[in-house]
């Protein structure tokens, strides 16, 4: 049943070009020039009454909703919050009839997730859940939903469920621009053709996956390592610093870059690992320069790169890993996929269960 890996963890992270294509097929068009979301409920009249939206999950589901977050904003401009289900039941958040609540959950049984949810419809709100589980309690009581075709997800750790999660969340802002117009037609076509190219890019890089493996080996004696970038890298750090604790078990902490230097800095010291994205052009010299200040206090800096900035890149840092050209939006889909390798690569090392992380289990059924 692993079809000959030697763990789930490991098949579902192959298995990821597969769920990207299996998440986009029949909701882009025959020109393959519009989304077409037809399982929505949800009228125009609606989306344009939208004012605000409100992203709830746990975990690695809520790291994809901060991804979310930076789609919907940049593509729609509505603004959105984003919030952990457990925090958000308490907080008493101000939802409103014009508030979209979306949800996130891979099994669609995460009692804080479900909880929220009931708390948003309790106070008038729309949910729509964007799920891998049809027919889950979260799916059966949201009003719109989104399903994730990432097909069954054994590993307890998330991977082929979150990077899914992002291909929904893309073609969910797709489509709220297209009822909006909020975007050129060129931009959103654009845009949908670059969606269409992540399943063969992400070939491309598991393709590399070797490489992945010695880096792994190498900060796996580590005690503590550091994720850093800005805007959704600093989302995709959080994502890859989950994923390593989770499986490793090594301590890792994710920070934006910039806020560095307003008190973590203090621990960088002679050969930390700092894993530092760096794939927004429109940011490169801002976290070359947050990289050049961890190495002068002597991290061992290994960068996630666009394609074509290698070199530019090989100048500052002491190791680069390039991802294929795409969109600064998309990015994500192909950064995290690097970082995923490297705790595998880095639990194995260390002969933990990869698969069954200690202390974890893969359906939060309890608060
Ligand atoms: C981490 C992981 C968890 C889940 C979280 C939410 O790899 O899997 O953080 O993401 O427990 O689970 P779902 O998405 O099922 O609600």
């Amino acid at each position: 049943e692993k079809a000959g890996f030697d763990h789930f963890m490991l098949k579902e992270i192959y298995e990821q070009p597969k769920a990207y294509r299996d998440t986009m097929r029949g909701r882009i068009g025959e020109d393959g020039k519009s989304v077409l979301l037809k399982e929505l409920q949800m009228s125009d009249e609606y989306v344009k009454s939208i004012r605000k939206v409100q992203i709830v999950a746990c975990g690695t589901a809520y790291h994809a909703g901060l991804v979310g977050k930076t789609v919907i904003e940049s593509l729609v401009r509505i603004p959105v919050e984003n919030d952990v289900a457990s925090e958000y039941r308490y907080r008493s958040p101000i939802i409103t009839p014009d508030t979209l609540v979306i949800v996130v959950s891979q099994s669609g049984e995460t009692a804080d997730t479900l909880a929220a949810l009931r708390e948003a419809q309790r106070n008038g709100a729309r949910v729509l859940a964007i799920t891998n589980v049809v027919g889950s309690s979260v799916a059966r009581e949201a009003d719109d939903v989104l399903v994730t075709w990432a097909g069954p997800e054994i590993a307890v750790a998330s991977t082929k469920a979150y990077t899914s999660q992002l291909i929904a969340f893309y073609l969910l802002g797709l489509h709220m621009t297209r009822v909006l117009g909020t975007q050129e037609t060129s931009q959103e076509e654009e845009m949908i053709t670059a969606l269409q190219q992540l399943p063969e890019q992400v070939e491309e890089i598991l393709q590399q996956a070797a490489v992945l493996k010695q880096v792994a080996e190498s900060i796996a004696h580590h005690r503590s390592l550091f994720f850093i970038g800005r805007g959704v890298d600093y989302a995709v750090a959080q994502e890859g610093s989950l994923k390593l604790k989770e499986i490793s078990y090594i301590h890792s902490e994710a920070y934006a870059a910039g806020e560095l230097k307003h008190g973590t800095l203090a621990l960088i010291e002679d050969d930390v690992p700092v894993i530092a994205l760096v794939t927004q052009e429109a940011l490169y010299e801002k976290t070359l320069s947050n990289i050049k200040e961890v190495k002068a206090r002597g991290a061992h800096v290994l960068s996630i790169v666009n394609s074509g900035f290698e070199l530019e890149a090989a100048k500052s840092v002491d190791e680069v890993f390039a991802i294929p050209k795409t969109l600064p939006l998309l990015t994500p889909a192909l950064a995290v996929v690097p970082l995923q390798l490297l705790s595998y690569y880095a639990s194995l090392a260390l002969g933990h269960d990869v698969d069954k992380p200690r202390n974890l289990a893969k359906s939060v059924t309890v608060e």
